[in-house]
């Protein structure tokens, strides 16, 4: 009796983990660069104490607004609650000295940390803010302005950030007052009820506000990190040693 002949086994592919299929799509920077210094100490200091904070006044705002853990027993014994409004009122404290130190170098800062790099107002910013909406919305990809700081649509991407952190900051002053009525705090705040149309209102808005920079922090931190490796426009890096690498043949609107 003959044995069949067995077919031949292929030998296996090898086939890259898609973690390296993924790295060999970036192509790797090449030609000259220069160090640009963007953003100083007291920026990067603001930036990283208010992200911390802002991420637990979130957890804690959230809890506060509605409790998703309950712990059984005497509320005195573990005082989760009173804990959570304590947290919650430190890290405003934080985000509120983050706030002044921002204000602060906004006058003190260099051009990219200035008043004058916050909001496209010029002429050729608002140009520039409509060429970057065509190249992000993938019309004329090619065209979008280069900028070392932010471009004109990051511009309104952080004044808006600014503006929604200054309305939540006090709407939260506004609610803090009632506690005591009379103190300093519940004055200096008391326009703020009213203007809204009563303290459900601010509560509202300070509750909406939060899932507002829910979706802000993913989409934040995805572009940063998109920008990084994409664009080597070292985005994540620049806001940890405050400058980043750019092509010598590259020309930038703000240089
Ligand atoms: C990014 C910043 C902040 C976030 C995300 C945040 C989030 C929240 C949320 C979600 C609530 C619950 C609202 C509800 O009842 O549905 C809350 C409550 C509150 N927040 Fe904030 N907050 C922030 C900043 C502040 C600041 C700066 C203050 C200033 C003191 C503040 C003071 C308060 C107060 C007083 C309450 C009500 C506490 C209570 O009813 O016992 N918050 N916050």
């Amino acid at each position: 009796m003959t044995a069949t002949p067995q077919p031949a086994h292929e030998p296996k592919k090898w086939r890259r983990p898609l973690g390296i299929q993924l790295r060999s799509q970036l192509s790797a920077p090449t030609g000259d660069y220069r160090w640009v210094y963007l953003w100083g100490w007291p920026l990067r200091v603001v930036h990283w104490a208010s992200a911390a904070a802002i991420v637990v006044l979130v957890v804690t705002g959230l809890y506060i607004g509605r409790p998703y853990f309950i712990i059984s027993g005497e509320a005195s014994n573990h005082f989760v609650m009173g804990w959570m409004r304590f947290v919650h009122f430190v890290c405003a404290g934080v985000l509120v000295a983050a706030a002044i130190l921002r204000f602060y170098w906004f006058l003190m800062g260099n051009r990219y940390e200035r008043f004058g790099a916050l909001f496209p107002v010029s002429r050729k910013r608002r140009y520039d803010l409509w060429r970057t909406l065509r190249a992000y919305a993938l019309i004329r990809p090619d065209e979008a302005p280069k900028y070392l700081g932010h471009n004109p649509l990051q511009q309104v991407a952080v004044t808006g950030v600014y503006v929604a952190l200054l309305v939540i900051i006090c709407t939260g002053f506004a609610m803090y007052g009632q506690a005591t009525p009379d103190g300093l705090i519940a004055r200096a705040f008391a326009w703020v009820a009213p203007l809204l149309g009563g303290m459900q209102v601010v509560r509202f808005v300070h509750h909406v506000l939060t899932w507002c920079i829910i979706i802000f922090i993913p989409l934040h931190i995805y572009l940063a990190i998109r920008h990084e490796l994409l664009d080597h426009g070292a985005t994540v890096s620049s806001i940890i040693s405050g400058g980043r690498f750019v092509s010598v043949r590259e020309h930038f609107e703000d240089a």
